[in-house]
């Protein structure tokens, strides 16, 4: 049965553009509930350690880059089948792709700043969420 939590990170190019509180208020609404939430901004050794298994692409340097430029909004979301229905409500990893009305057609602004990360399996849900939130953060 698939556990009910995901990990959710608001990127930096979506906080400049002042779209936490639309974000949040479409995860909201599409019934996840915060576990928990900060805003923060990640070290080029955290975003190198967050995005370890992607060290070989072409493009690492690139996201480290961005992931590391200005504050990102950290957070842990809970809801039946989480993983599954926060990545359809996020959208294709490239926005040109996204369905109408999820969030990376709305609000992000190309492939490589794509304005929100979701968890890819429940067993990355629980790793990133620990990278991220102590127990006592959680709730
Ligand atoms: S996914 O969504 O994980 O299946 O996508 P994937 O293609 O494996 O991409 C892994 C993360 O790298 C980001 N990405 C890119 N960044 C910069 N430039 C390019 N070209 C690029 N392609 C993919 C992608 O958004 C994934 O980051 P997260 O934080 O998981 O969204």
């Amino acid at each position: 049965m698939a556990t009910n939590r995901t990990f959710t990170m608001i990127k930096p190019d979506a906080v400049e553009n002042g779209h936490i509180g639309a974000i949040l208020e479409k995860i909201s609404a599409s019934g996840f509930r915060i576990v928990a939430l900060k805003k923060t901004q990640m070290t080029q050794v955290d975003a190198e350690t967050f995005y370890a298994i992607h060290n070989e692409r072409p493009f690492f340097g690139e996201l480290v880059s961005y992931m590391t430029r200005g504050p990102i909004v950290a957070a842990i979301l809970e809801k039946e089948n989480a993983v599954a229905d926060f990545r359809t409500l996020i959208g294709a990893t490239n926005p040109e792709d996204a369905a109408e009305g999820t969030i990376r057609k709305l609000y992000a602004t190309s492939l490589s700043e794509n304005a929100v990360h979701g968890s890819d399996s429940d067993e990355n849900a629980a790793i990133e969420g620990a990278f991220h939130f102590s127990g006592r953060e959680m709730f």
